[in-house]
């Protein structure tokens, strides 16, 4: 069995590596690797985004009565990185270089700062507060 914070925090890992293996390959202008690094990227990010919106933000929720608190920033900056995910995908079918490497350096410090309260500090929460966090996890391994 996988508690909450170990089997997102690898997620948040998976995610950092296709992003920066598409960094590297906008970088050398391989384009085809790119396209294909930046779209394991964008799929996983977003599964991993409904996964805390839709399952497991409502149910940290309900077991703390904390409506308004942290998961409300973390729903906020889910947006933010979703608009900047949007500018990349732009950035990336006009093959634009500066652009792409610009946009991904501010999604990069976006993200990390994100992962990090959400690692340091909502996951520890969710494990101490979500009684059936590991088949949450369970159900998660299967989609
Ligand atoms: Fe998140
Ligand atoms: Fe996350």
């Amino acid at each position: 069995m996988t508690s909450i914070p170990e089997f997102m925090t690898t997620k948040h890992r998976e995610c950092d590596e296709f992003f920066t293996d598409a960094e590297a390959a906008v970088a050398k202008a391989d384009w085809s690797l790119a396209l294909t690094k930046w779209q394991s990227f964008a799929l996983e990010l977003s599964k991993h985004f409904s996964q805390e919106e839709d399952t497991l933000f409502p149910k940290f929720e309900q077991a703390t009565g904390m409506t308004s608190g942290p998961t409300q920033v973390m729903r906020m900056e889910h947006q933010q990185m979703r608009a900047l995910v949007q500018d990349l995908d732009n950035a990336l079918a006009a093959k634009n270089k500066d652009e792409y490497l610009g946009l991904s350096e501010t999604l990069m410090v976006m993200m990390q700062q994100h992962n990090m309260k959400e690692e340091m500090m909502l996951y520890p929460m969710m494990d101490q507060n979500i009684s059936d966090g590991e088949q949450i996890i369970e159900q998660f391994k299967t989609n």
